[in-house]
C-alpha cells in the first residue's frame, strides 16, 4: 500500500486571499492592500478588503473540512494582524484570532500546517526599510516568527517558514505584477536572499525554543524545458531552471547559490552583493521537510530579450487550466525525480497543488467540476508513483480549499474544492470536495 498510514490528506489557503476584514480588530496594512489598491494593479481592481470574509466564517469552514474529513488543513498567519507596523508593538487581538483558528482545527481532529509568510508584508516594512530588498526585514521576520512559535508552538505540528520565495522576491520586485510592485531585478535578487536569511533566522528561533513541531520552507518547483530542440533553447531552460528552482535549492541544500545563475544575474547588473559570513551556512542548517507547490512546466526558447529567454506555459493545443498552464502530470513526476537525483533526501510535503477554472453553481444547485477531478487524480498518481520510486512524500495539500483572491488576476480563477459565491458569501461544495473526501477515506486507494 504505497501511501503511508500518516499520509496527510490537506487543502491550503493563505491569509490575504480568503480573510477579508483588512481594517479589523487592529490588523496593519499589508503591501498587498496598499497594491490592490492602486489603479491599475489587479484584474477589475479586485483587492482582498473582503475576499471569503473567512476571519468571520471560519468556524463554517473548519466545520466543512472536517466534514470531508481532511487530515490537515494549510493556511498562512498574517504579520500584519501580529505587528500592525511590521515590528514593535504586538498585537494581541491578532494572535489570538490565530490561537481560535489552531483550536478549532485540533479540536476537528485537522492538523495544522502554519505558513508564517504567505506575501502580506507590513507595509511599514516596505516603506521605512525597502522591504525584502533590505536585510533589517529578515530579522524583522525572525522576531514575528519567534512571538507565533511561543504563542501557538506547543500546538502547531508542521510550520512552513515562507511561501514561494521566488514568487515573493521575483513577481514581487522584478516583474512587479506582484506587491510590492517594484521592476528591479537587483532588488529582487537581494529580496531572494532576505527572504531565504529570514526563513534561516526564524528556523534558529524555532530551534532555539526545542518545541515539538517540524518546520520547512516551500518552494514553487516547476519544471524547466527547451521549447523547441536547439542547443540554444536547452541552455536557456537549463538556466530558466536555475532561475526559479536551483537559486533556491542549492543554498538551501548544498550551502551555495549556483554559479550559472550568479554569472546571470551580474551580467544583467544584478550581482548578489548582500550575503555575509554566516549566512549561507544558516541558510543549509537541515529543515524538517521541504514543501513543494506544483502547478507547471515552462517552456524555454532563448532571445535577447529579458534575461536571455522568453518562455510560454502551453504549446499550442494542449489542455491548459483557467491560469493559461498546460496540464502536465508528468512535469511533476519529472521534478520529483529530479529532487531524488540531484538533492540529498528529505521528508516532502505537496503544500499546494490544483487547477483554476470557470466554476458555476448549476440550477440544480450543485458544482460540476470533471476537469479538476481529473486534474487531481492524475496529480495524485503521480505522488503515489513516486512513492513506490523512493520520494519520501509525507502529504498532500490541495490548492485551494475554497475560491479566492488569485492575487493580480483577482477574483476570475477558480481553485477551490469549495465554490465561493462572492456577493453572499455562500460556499458550494464541488464535485472535486466529494470526490476528494472519498480519496482520503481510502487513504488514496480509490482514486475514483
Ligand atoms: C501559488 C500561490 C498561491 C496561489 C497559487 C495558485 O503560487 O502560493 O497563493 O495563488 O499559486
Amino acid at each position: 500500500m504505497p501511501f503511508p498510514a500518516d499520509f496527510l490528506w490537506g487543502a491550503a489557503t493563505a491569509a490575504y486571499q480568503i480573510e477579508g476584514a483588512v481594517d479589523e480588530d487592529g490588523r496593519g496594512e499589508s503591501i498587498w492592500d496598499r497594491f490592490s489598491h492602486t489603479p491599475g494593479a489587479t484584474e477589475d481592481g479586485a483587492t482582498g478588503d473582503i475576499a471569503c470574509d473567512h476571519y468571520h466564517r471560519w468556524p463554517e469552514d473548519l466545520d466543512r473540512m472536517a466534514e470531508a474529513r481532511l487530515t490537515a488543513y494549510r493556511f498562512s498567519i498574517a504579520w500584519p494582524r501580529i505587528y500592525p507596523e511590521g515590528a514593535g508593538a504586538l498585537n494581541q487581538r491578532g494572535l489570538d484570532f490565530y490561537a481560535r483558528l489552531v483550536d478549532g482545527l485540533l479540536e476537528r481532529g485537522i492538523a495544522p500546517m502554519a505558513t508564517l509568510y504567505h506575501w502580506d508584508l507590513p507595509q511599514a516594512l516596505e516603506t521605512r526599510l525597502g522591504g525584502w530588498a533590505a536585510r533589517d526585514t529578515a530579522d524583522r521576520f525572525a522576531e514575528y516568527a519567534g512571538t507565533v512559535f511561543g504563542a501557538l508552538g506547543d500546538r502547531v505540528p508542521h510550520w512552513v517558514t515562507v511561501n514561494e520565495p521566488w514568487v515573493a522576491a521575483f513577481v514581487g520586485y522584478y516583474s512587479g505584477r506582484h506587491a510590492p510592485g517594484r521592476q528591479d531585478l537587483a532588488s529582487a535578487v537581494r529580496a531572494s536572499h532576505h527572504l531565504l536569511l529570514g526563513h534561516a533566522r526564524a528556523l534558529q528561533v524555532f530551534r532555539s525554543l526545542g518545541l515539538p513541531g517540524r518546520i520547512g520552507i516551500t518552494l514553487d518547483l516547476q519544471t524547466a524545458a527547451p521549447d523547441g530542440d536547439s542547443d540554444e533553447d536547452r541552455r536557456a531552460a537549463t538556466l530558466g531552471d536555475g532561475y526559479t528552482n536551483r537559486w533556491f535549492l542549492d543554498p538551501l541544500f548544498r550551502g551555495r547559490y549556483p554559479a550559472d545563475v550568479l554569472d546571470l544575474f551580474r551580467g544583467h547588473g544584478a550581482a548578489l552583493d548582500v550575503v555575509e559570513s554566516g549566512d549561507l551556512e544558516a541558510i543549509a542548517a537541515p529543515i524538517d521537510f521541504l514543501g513543494m507547490n506544483f502547478y507547471m512546466r515552462r517552456l524555454f526558447s532563448a532571445s535577447n530579450e529579458g534575461l536571455g529567454w522568453s518562455e510560454r506555459l502551453a504549446r499550442e493545443g494542449q489542455d491548459t487550466t483557467e491560469m493559461g498552464w498546460a496540464i502536465v502530470p508528468d512535469a511533476l513526476a519529472e521534478q520529483l525525480a529530479r529532487l531524488r537525483a540531484d538533492y540529498p533526501a528529505i521528508p516532502l510535503y505537496i503544500t499546494e497543488n490544483g487547477m483554476a477554472d470557470r466554476d458555476a453553481v448549476g440550477a440544480d444547485g450543485t458544482v460540476h467540476d470533471p476537469r479538476r477531478i481529473d486534474y487531481l487524480r492524475s496529480h495524485i498518481a503521480v505522488v503515489e508513483e513516486a512513492i513506490a520510486a523512493g520520494s519520501d512524500l509525507r502529504g498532500y495539500f490541495a490548492w485551494s480549499w475554497m475560491d479566492n483572491f488569485e492575487w493580480g488576476l483577482g477574483y476570475r480563477p477558480r481553485f477551490g474544492l469549495v465554490h465561493v459565491d462572492f456577493e453572499t458569501q455562500l460556499r458550494t461544495p464541488k464535485d472535486s470536495l466529494r470526490w476528494y473526501a472519498g480519496v482520503i477515506r481510502s487513504n488514496g486507494r480509490e482514486l475514483g
